[in-house]
């Protein structure tokens, strides 16, 4: 149902609607929820993380097409009831269309912007898919069927014109000659603004010929996205109408421009936290976006009644041809489409605030009315003139007029002439184009015979709009698939990766086989092939880095499958789960095992599957321009746990590597995406400049160079060390091991952890507290030693490398670091520092009862800064030990902030309330001693001297549990380590039958193993805690008293 905010005619203000689409595959899989609702024209959507966080938005229009439909035999989408309120196809064209056709009929310029994320629905809606047309073809049948029923009154002109903007380059869609090197050139014109010099423009008359040029236009781009330079989803696509209406009894001509607009996806990346890449972005990636985005907010500013002193309309190709339909003289709507799904919510978010940015935009409109040409009206006068004249002198006939009579004739029919040119120029024109067309239309019917005829394969790319427009047929005999394109049986392709002559496609026997060339990659099904391979209906092929293609087979092997579920992720999916990686295989290594993943895992996997043929792509540049660096994807944190040992956020980062020098680097993904946009660059220029110039481009600077970077430290893994030891105040000596991003051991870390006095010297058994809460408030000392690192990976790779260990102690404001060790796969670091806490206050307490101290192990490379390890600035006691534990730490120099003072308040009376029950436990404790004390005296005990008496409590009983404690906390370290090995543990890829039956007998065992310790640990704990109460028992006889 189409709900309206207000009327289109009246203000110019832009109109903007809202429309949300169902959800797709992906989120289905997810199991999304919908976070948006809508209302008549008040659109609400709900912040997933917190219920509490609704925005509500009112537009002019809202379309729900997010749920309530069905789909009817034709395969069209329409309301599940009549009335119901999903808005199909057609209700869109009502609210929107419509008035767009409205406008320009009465000859205001008109535009149609459609704003949205990837994937969102915009050119469903501009569009439309199969019989869900959308609104552009809409509009031009009801265009077209207006023209021919109202010819009476108006002759009507209408010229098409189809094009991309994509990386500040315009690009013909409907040309017919090889894109040109720079693009089109964008002109300004004194009255009419910007134009787009020698565009083609085809004069229509029809709406199956514009569906067809539209065809054409769509395939035009899908050939340009397997020429490397384009990704659909960057570039913008205009369709122009101009519309010429002459009214010839009123002598007026009205003259319009439609410009239907659907913008390149709206998703900006986002880097996450401070991460700046050293090359910016690549400059025109997304200008366009960019300045429209800074045109509307500086528009809307202005309709807020602020000054604005300068819009930037010249900034951006796309904002010099939209200058009039912003701020200009156009009727201007937006539909702004939104994924409804909870994973979007940030892009929805910003999707709805662009559009309410632009629905304050005030146009000025004006129909565009003029009299008709000059020339005709001038003719016409003139001959009415000369007719007047001719019929006087007919009149007089008188001999000496028939000179002139002849000569006025002659005169009278030249002008008709020319005002009949003006008409049959245009006819002849639409005639030409017609012409044209039929040539367009043969080769389309000419496709369908060949579908009837002959197996083919049909392009799948990444944007669903592309897929399916290019069709290559495999006719009977031997043909040669690849660049060239040199004999009559070859077919030629193009697209990264692909050889002069990549593979042999074989037709014999109603048996179609694909033979790859020498050295050229050819994928089947996921699975590359080496061999003659035969193909099966619906099966996918990949040649090259990434030019996908499904295998249609014989017309009798079709059935009326649905071969849209094999789109771009299914591929993608499949040579992701060829290399172990699907979503089942992720849950595992986080040992989730219910049916629903985890949201985030998802995300991971589908930036895993986004990001995969891109790092193809990425390492084919690399090779082609010999620049000497592999790529490959990561998942970061995949065995990763904070220092309580919660599982990291998981994100995927790209691993670059020199192949020479061993240098490694680590990309973030929304790095990668930039450096990749920017090494297209630098590819198309240096593989397209030589053959155009036929002179090879100067080689690039290195600090221009999107494939290298300047070395820095590496984050290579994690050790964990457990610090529940510390309040006990036990001294603990750990073997920990480091593990990297992915679960790989990386090194073993001897450390230490010591109890000492304010001096440093280190605390004996008698120090040993039972109950930790004593530390409250008082003083608590302790070492960190970190002896050696064995086994260091990093450097059994290459040795030309160093590490350092850095770790942060509780609230330290900066990480501390080893000094950088060189060249050794076992350093001895001799690392020793001491910490204290003023005062411990709860917050320490706790945190050392549940935390580990995580050492990040940094692995250094030839070239690359050591990571600071000055103390400077760290706050120290006179002895020199580092201070923790700040807020009870009692500094002159607090700052008192309110917030500041009102959370010390709240932590003194935890302090006072835990001090309360302590002071309660420790009465009745010492009630215990008393008594123990006594029973002592009384006999049982009589060999030891008073002086140890008093302390006899502490080293019979309290210190046998700590010890206990201590062997308990050191086995249950061990048994930590097992669980995490068990995390790890999983079978390889390659793996046959035999080798997983080793693998379980081998899981089994180490499950065993981690079962044992952990019973052993326990059991011991058990046996010597029940010894400590027998002892107690039998010294003092209070607890059989009871
Ligand atoms: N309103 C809708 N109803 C049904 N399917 C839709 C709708 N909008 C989008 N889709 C589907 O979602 C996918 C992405 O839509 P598309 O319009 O190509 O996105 P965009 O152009 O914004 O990148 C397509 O497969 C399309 O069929
Ligand atoms: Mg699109």
């Amino acid at each position: 149902m189409r709900l309206e905010g207000s009327s289109m005619a009246g203000k110019d203000c832009v109109k903007v609607a809202v429309r949300v689409r169902p959800f797709n595959k992906r989120e289905r899989d997810a199991g999304s929820r919908c976070i948006v609702s809508m209302s008549n024209s008040i659109i609400t959507l709900q912040d997933p993380r917190n219920q509490q966080n609704r925005r509500t938005f009112t537009f002019d229009y809202t379309f729900w097409s997010h749920s309530g439909f069905t789909r009817d035999p034709t395969g069209l989408f329409i309301p599940e009831e009549e009335g119901g309120r999903y808005a199909d196809q057609a209700s869109v064209f009502q609210g929107l269309g419509e008035g767009v056709l409205d406008n320009a009929l009465q000859g205001y310029n008109a535009t149609l912007l459609a704003y949205g994320q990837t994937g969102s629905g915009k050119s469903y809606s501009m569009l439309g898919y199969g019989p869900n047309k959308g609104l552009v073809p809409t509009l031009c049948s009801r265009l077209f069927h207006f023209i021919r029923t109202n010819q009476d009154s108006r002759q009507c002109q209408v010229f098409f014109s189809m094009l991309e903007i994509y990386n500040e380059q315009v690009v013909d869609l409907l040309s017919r000659s090889s894109r040109s090197g720079g693009g089109l050139r964008v002109r300004e014109d004194q009255h009419t603004g910007f134009y787009v010099e020698a565009l083609r423009r085809i004069p229509s008359d029809s709406a199956a010929q514009v569906e067809q040029l539209m065809e054409q236009g769509t395939r035009t781009r899908s050939t340009a996205s397997t020429h490397l330079n384009s990704n659909s989803s960057r570039s913008h696509m205009l369709i122009i109408l101009q519309l010429k209406q002459i009214f010839s009894k009123e002598c007026i001509t009205k003259q319009s421009n439609i410009y239907l607009v659907d913008l390149a996806g709206s998703e900006r990346q986002r880097s996450s936290g401070s991460e700046v890449d050293r090359l910016k972005e690549g400059t025109a990636i997304n200008l366009s976006l960019t300045t429209l985005g800074n045109v509307i907010s500086a528009l809307a500013e202005a309709a807020l009644g602020k000054k604005v002193v300068h819009i930037p309309y010249r900034d951006s190709i796309l904002t010099k041809l939209l200058q009039s339909a912003l701020g200009g003289n156009s009727r201007t709507v937006m539909i702004a489409t939104l994924s409804p799904a909870d994973i979007c919510y940030e892009e929805s978010l910003s999707t709805l605030r662009y559009a309410e940015r632009a629905k304050r935009i005030q146009n000025r409109a004006v129909v565009n009315e003029g009299p008709t040409e000059r020339l005709v009206k001038e003719l016409k006068a003139e001959n009415a003139k000369l007719l007047l004249r001719l019929n006087r002198l007919d009149q007089e006939d008188r001999p000496s007029n028939h000179q002139e009579t002849k000569e006025l004739r002659r005169l009278l029919t030249h002008n008709q002439l020319q005002i009949r040119a003006i008409q049959t120029l245009w006819e002849h024109r639409l005639q030409e184009a017609l012409q044209d067309w039929e040539a367009q239309y043969t080769s389309i019917t000419q496709e369908r015979t060949m579908m009837q005829m002959y197996p083919y394969v049909v392009n799948i790319n990444e944007d669903a709009q592309l897929s399916g427009v290019i069709k290559l047929f495999i006719e009977d005999g031997d043909w040669d698939v690849g660049l060239a394109d040199s004999s009559p049986r070859s077919i030629s392709i193009r697209g990264l990766g692909i050889q002069e002559k990549h593979a042999v496609f074989s037709n014999q026997q109603r048996r179609v086989t694909i033979t790859p060339l020498s050295g050229s990659k050819v994928i089947v099904n996921g699975v590359p092939i080496s061999q003659k391979t035969e193909l099966q209906h619906l099966d996918r092929l990949v040649l090259g880095s990434n030019s996908t293609y499904l295998y249609m087979g014989f017309p009798l092997e079709r059935g009326g499958e649905d071969w849209t579920r094999y789109d771009y992720d299914y591929f993608q999916s499949e040579l992701a789960a060829a290399e172990g990686v699907n979503i089942q295989s992720l849950c595992e290594e986080q040992g989730q095992r219910t049916l629903q993943p985890d949201p985030s895992l998802l995300a991971v996997f589908y930036d895993y599957i986004r990001l995969m043929p891109m790092v193809t792509e990425a390492n084919q540049m690399s090779q082609e321009l010999n620049k000497g660096v592999e790529f490959t994807l990561e998942i970061k944190n995949l065995a990763m746990s904070d220092s309580k040992g919660h599982d990291l956020e998981k994100e995927i980062v790209v691993r670059v590597t020199s192949v020479e020098s061993k240098q490694v680097w680590v990309w973030s993904k929304v790095k990668f995406i930039n450096r990749k946009f920017l090494m297209e660059e630098v590819y198309r220029q240096q593989k397209g400049g030589v053959a155009e110039e036929d002179v090879a481009p100067p080689p690039l600077s290195r600090d221009r160079d999107p494939f290298w970077d300047p070395v820095e430290p590496l984050h290579l893994g994690g050790a964990h060390l457990w610090l529940q030891s510390l309040p006990f105040r036990i001294r603990v000596e750990e073997q920990v091991e480091a593990v990297g991003p992915e679960g790989t051991e990386e090194a073993i870390l001897q450390t230490q952890l010591i109890p000492c006095s304010p001096a440093g010297l280190p605390l004996g058994e008698d120090d040993i507290l039972i109950d930790p809460t004593e530390l409250l408030g008082k003083r608590l000392d302790f070492l960190l030693v970190l002896d050696q690192c064995c086994g260091l990976r990093w450097l059994k790779e290459a040795r030309n490398r160093g590490v350092q260990i850095g770790f942060q102690m509780f609230d330290s404001p900066q990480p501390l670091y080893t000094p950088a060790v060189w060249h050794n796969v076992n350093p001895v670091l001799d690392y020793r520092i001491q910490f204290t806490a003023l005062r411990t206050s709860p917050d320490l307490l706790i945190h050392l009862q549940s935390s580990a101290l995580v050492l990040e192990l940094w692995g250094l490379q030839e070239g690359c800064s050591d990571l600071g390890c000055s103390l400077d600035g760290v706050r120290k006691t006179p002895e020199g030990s580092i201070i923790i534990d700040r807020a009870s730490a009692p500094d002159n120099t607090v700052v008192d902030g309110s917030d500041l003072s009102s959370s010390l308040q709240a932590l003194n009376q935890d302090l006072q309330q835990l001090r309360i029950s302590n002071a309660a436990l420790r009465k009745e404790n010492s009630a215990l001693r008393e008594q123990l004390n006594n029973s002592a005296r009384h006999g049982v005990d009589g060999g030891r001297g008073r002086q140890e008496r008093r302390g006899s409590l502490r080293t019979s009983c309290d210190a046998d549990f700590a010890r206990a404690l201590k062997v308990f906390y050191h086995s249950m370290t061990s048994v930590r380590g097992q669980l995490q090995r068990l995390r790890r543990h999983r079978p390889s890829e390659e793996q046959d039958l035999l080798g997983l039956r080793l693998f379980v007998d081998e899981h089994g065992r180490m499950l065993k193993d981690f079962g044992e310790q952990l019973e052993q640990s326990v059991s011991a704990l058990k046996q010597d805690v029940a010894a400590i109460v027998r002892r107690k028992r039998e010294k003092s006889g209070i607890w059989s008293e009871r």
